[in-house]
């Protein structure tokens, strides 16, 4: 289904999210026949480049990020870029773009904010003076939103004074992923499990989301941040209330953020007492990591004195009905010991058994979502091991990857999420009220870690995180399920 006309600009159309996800995304996007005819995408960086080096850049870019091109569509989507030099927080090209854009003032605008949250407001206040915020305008921003509420009330704020709020897309890309558009689909198209859904029959959940890089040349940005404003503030929190929140009225946006809100307004805060026994900081050391020898966060930052947090494990509550006493233990890393993200959802044991002691023990259901790699949906039941030799009972998954199933290209996030601004869909993106809600969470967190002045704990580059981390929910007489991968 095609889009409406519309003219794209993206400002740090030189930078890595343009050339390594965006121009990706919407070459595939064209590929499939998506874009209409007259669909126009203007680059927009700081330097001087010429269309024909810009669309050189381009080509090249696409090639590294995109197997199997085809190259009639290449060239087609090539020819739909062009480029100005605009300085984002100066004067230089603004004019140029003004004039750019002023033969079609009526299609859909859309302004990319592919560059440091430190220009959000500068090119806002620009694209407001030089009268580009038409109607039809919308900007996309990329977090991070902030480093706190604050921060992240004053960055809306100069946004706010630019954009309605529906013109504003907050870009989570982990609501763009497939699997998690799917945890919606497996909740609200499926009568099985919302019967279920609550405190009276699932034990606990827990969100992993375990990565195996290290912070590969974004020491810089990811110092400043650490794992908890880089990962858990946004794409954990997101999954989390997608998880927990109540079956939205309908897939309108604000029917899903409303309930999302509630969610995150639900979180039990945490006082400085409940941040010392229920989070875990932790910073990768050397160790090895895809077999390779891989020098430790400190090494790699070459400043010894680092107490960011490369890896943050914690046990959250939602406290309302539906998830009273339910634990969410929530993970997230950097040069973890596997590039995994899943969902673990653990049911409660069954009230009574019939069975006898020779049949074996009898483990809790357990449905597994997995975000990444090899999209999937699992759930473990017990059936009687097939065969003659009486009642055992044995656990199975009931497995399905998507890759099996549907032997169609996994379409990368940002894919969806770029046709949804077009098609002014906000659905799959944050709103306003729920970055603040997310950080109201956060900061007291943040804050008693400084408090505290704890450094982070060392774990060996290649392993599951700080020990601790594994302490935190075996205390409670759980366990992560790693190993059932
Ligand atoms: C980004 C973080 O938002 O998400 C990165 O800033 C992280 O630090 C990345 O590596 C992970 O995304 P994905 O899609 O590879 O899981």
């Amino acid at each position: 289904i095609e889009v409406d006309p519309f003219d794209l600009v993206v400002f740090g159309a030189t930078g890595d999210l343009a050339y390594r996800k965006l121009l990706p995304a919407l070459y595939h996007r064209d590929l499939d026949g998506q874009l209409p005819e007259d669909a126009r995408i203007l680059a927009c960086s700081r330097r001087d480049m010429s269309d024909a080096e810009y669309r050189a850049r381009a080509a090249e870019a696409v090639r590294e990020h995109v197997s199997d091109i085809e190259e009639p569509a290449l060239s087609r989507f090539l020819e739909r870029l062009s480029y100005l030099a605009v300085d984002a927080s100066g004067e230089r090209g603004w004019e140029d773009l003004a004039a750019a854009l002023e033969d079609r003032p009526e299609v859909i605008r859309a302004f990319y904010l592919a560059v440091s949250p430190d220009f959000f407001g500068a090119i806002c206040e620009r694209i407001g003076r030089h009268g580009l915020a038409s109607d039809t305008a919308r900007i996309v921003i990329e977090k991070p939103i902030g480093k706190d509420g604050q921060s992240a009330r004053a960055l809306n704020a100069a946004i706010g004074a630019v954009f309605r709020e529906d013109q504003i897309f907050r870009i989570d890309h982990y609501l763009g992923k497939e699997t998690v558009q799917n945890l919606m689909a497996l909740r609200f198209a499926n009568a099985l499990f919302e019967p279920l859904w609550n405190a009276a029959h699932i034990d606990h959940v827990q969100i992993t989301v375990a990565e195996a890089l290290g912070v590969e040349g974004r020491a810089g940005y990811y110092d400043t941040a650490g794992a908890m404003r880089d990962m858990l503030q946004n794409h954990i929190l997101q999954l989390l209330c997608l998880v927990a929140m109540e079956p939205p009225e309908s897939m309108d946006a604000d029917s899903v953020r409303d309930e999302k809100l509630k969610v995150l307004k639900a979180l039990r805060p945490m006082d400085p007492a409940m941040v010392e026994r229920a989070t875990v900081r932790g910073q990768y050391r050397a160790g090895a990591s895809a077999g390779g020898a891989v020098p430790g966060y400190l090494e790699e930052l070459d400043d010894p004195g680092s107490q960011t947090e490369t890896f943050v494990a914690l046990k959250a509550e939602i406290a309302n009905w539906r998830w009273a006493n339910v634990p969410f233990y929530l993970r997230t890393g950097k040069r973890l010991a596997d590039r995994v993200s899943e969902i673990v959802v653990q049911f409660r044991p069954i009230p009574h058994s019939i069975f006898e002691e020779e049949a074996g023990p009898i483990s809790s259901n357990r449905l597994v979502i997995r975000l990444q790699p090899d999209e999937g949906v699992r759930m473990q039941i017990m059936i009687k091991d097939p065969g003659p030799g009486g009642m055992r009972l044995r656990q199975v998954p009931l497995d399905m990857s998507f890759a099996e199933a549907f032997r169609v290209r996994n379409p990368d996030a940002y894919e969806r999420l770029l046709m949804d601004v077009i098609r002014g869909n906000q659905t799959l993106f944050m709103r306003r009220d729920e970055v603040e809600a997310a950080w109201a969470w956060v900061d007291p967190i943040l804050e008693a870690w400084a408090h505290l002045r704890e450094p982070p704990k060392g774990y060996t580059s290649g392993t599951w995180g700080p020990s601790a981390a594994i302490a935190l929910i075996e205390r409670d007489g759980r366990t992560w399920f790693e190993d059932l991968i």
